[in-house]
């Protein structure tokens, strides 16, 4: 069975499931999430979509085809790229990789936990950064057929190296990438999900500093660089962080990543979902994506955009927005705020359950 089809049957099926007690449901969403994944990444679909020319963005001299593609952690170890240029995606974003190998996370007999709140167009993670490793990862990434639509790769200091060796090697990663041609890098500053806690929440300035000195300055090539920070960033640290981000020469800011605001989203999860809810966030902890971050994502993204018009640095420095982006109303309320590029994960699913490869063709057709 396509994967499509699958995701069809399971979307109206999944209201239904998500009832049974919590325990079997994350159980059976990770494994078979995993599953659908396997599915997923054979497929390509036979017919290409192009989103209308007008659609198209240009970032740092690179043409986006439309202002919207997939967000990291859809597509860990390089699958789907040419999935997502035949559906019409903006660009593809591999990663996050590591520089050593992860298996991800395990806890209660869960491998890689995961819990959907299909009512609330949310979902629940606790991943903990699995992937291949940035050796194998850019060298897959080297052999995508770059000519479809931009590859960018997001990478992140490796959770089992501390100090200087993780700073060292994911510079190293970075180096990788470069040489593997792909035409940006996303530093992922924000994932709640590792087992060690939140080391990348500590000592940003240095980390930043350190990339700069080590990397931005000895670019062989233009390579923008952009850092994607949590949908649970304070408003008011916005100035700040993009004054380090200018400072720095960094290329752009992502707002953002998944939230551990466990209380303030739950308002946004119907009170149906909120057994389920509870019961990832207690025993698990991880992230929640989608519908309860649009406001949080739009909100943080359009500060950091006004902020760059008064700012002005000298580099060209553009403002991703992810979180909880599902239709083409979003995408519209991102330019009006200034932004211009967006990325999706928890809605790209949805309506991929709904139209299958044609996902990107129905949101700009209505
Ligand atoms: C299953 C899952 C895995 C994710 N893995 C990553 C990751 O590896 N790196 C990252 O930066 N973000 C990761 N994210 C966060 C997404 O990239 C995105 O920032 C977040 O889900 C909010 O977007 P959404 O509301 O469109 O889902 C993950 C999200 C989900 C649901």
């Amino acid at each position: 069975m396509k994967a499509a089809t699958i995701s069809n049957w399971e979307r109206k099926l999944r209201p239904l499931i998500t009832k049974l007690p919590p325990k079997i449901v994350v159980s059976k969403y990770s494994s078979g999430r995993l599953d659908f994944l396997d599915k997923l990444k054979l497929e390509i679909p036979s017919k290409p979509y192009s989103p209308p020319t007008d659609l198209s963005v240009e970032l740092w001299g690179i043409t986006f085809l439309s202002p919207i593609m997939n967000a990291a952690g859809m597509f860990k170890n390089g699958e789907c790229y040419e999935m997502v240029a035949m559906q019409g995606a903006g660009a593809y974003l591999g990663g996050t990789g590591t520089w050593n190998p992860r298996i991800g996370n395990k806890k209660e007999g869960v491998h890689l936990p995961f819990a959907p709140y299909p009512n609330s167009h949310s979902a629940s993670n606790w991943l903990g950064l699995p992937n291949d490793g940035d050796n194998v990862n850019s060298n897959r990434a080297a052999k995508l057929k770059k000519i479809l639509i931009p590859i960018g790769w997001s990478i992140m200091g490796s959770p089992d190296l501390q100090g200087d060796d993780k700073l060292r090697y994911l510079v190293e990663g970075m180096r990788l990438y470069e040489k593997a041609s792909v035409d940006f890098i996303e530093i992922n500053e924000s994932c709640p999900n590792t087992q060690h806690g939140r080391p990348q929440d500590d000592d940003l300035a240095n980390r930043l500093n350190y990339i700069k000195q080590n990397f931005l300055d000895q670019r062989s090539r233009r390579l923008p660089v952009i850092v994607k920070f949590s949908n649970d960033t304070h408003r008011e640290q916005v100035p700040n962080l993009m004054d380090l981000l200018f400072g720095f020469n960094f290329d752009g800011v992502n707002f953002g990543n998944t939230s551990t605001a466990y209380e303030k989203r739950r308002v946004n999860v119907v009170e149906s979902e909120r057994k389920l809810y509870d019961f990832f966030t207690q025993i698990f902890g991880g992230g929640i994506s989608g519908r309860p971050l649009k406001e949080s994502s739009l909100e943080l993204a359009g500060t950091a955009a006004e902020y760059l018009k008064s700012g002005s640095p000298s580099q060209e420095f553009h403002v991703i927005r992810t979180g909880g982006v599902e239709t083409l109303q979003d995408i519209q309320e991102s330019k009006r705020a200034g932004v211009l590029l967006n990325q999706w994960f928890t809605g790209y699913f949805e309506e991929f359950s709904k139209h299958g490869h044609n996902v990107y063709r129905r949101l700009f057709s209505i």
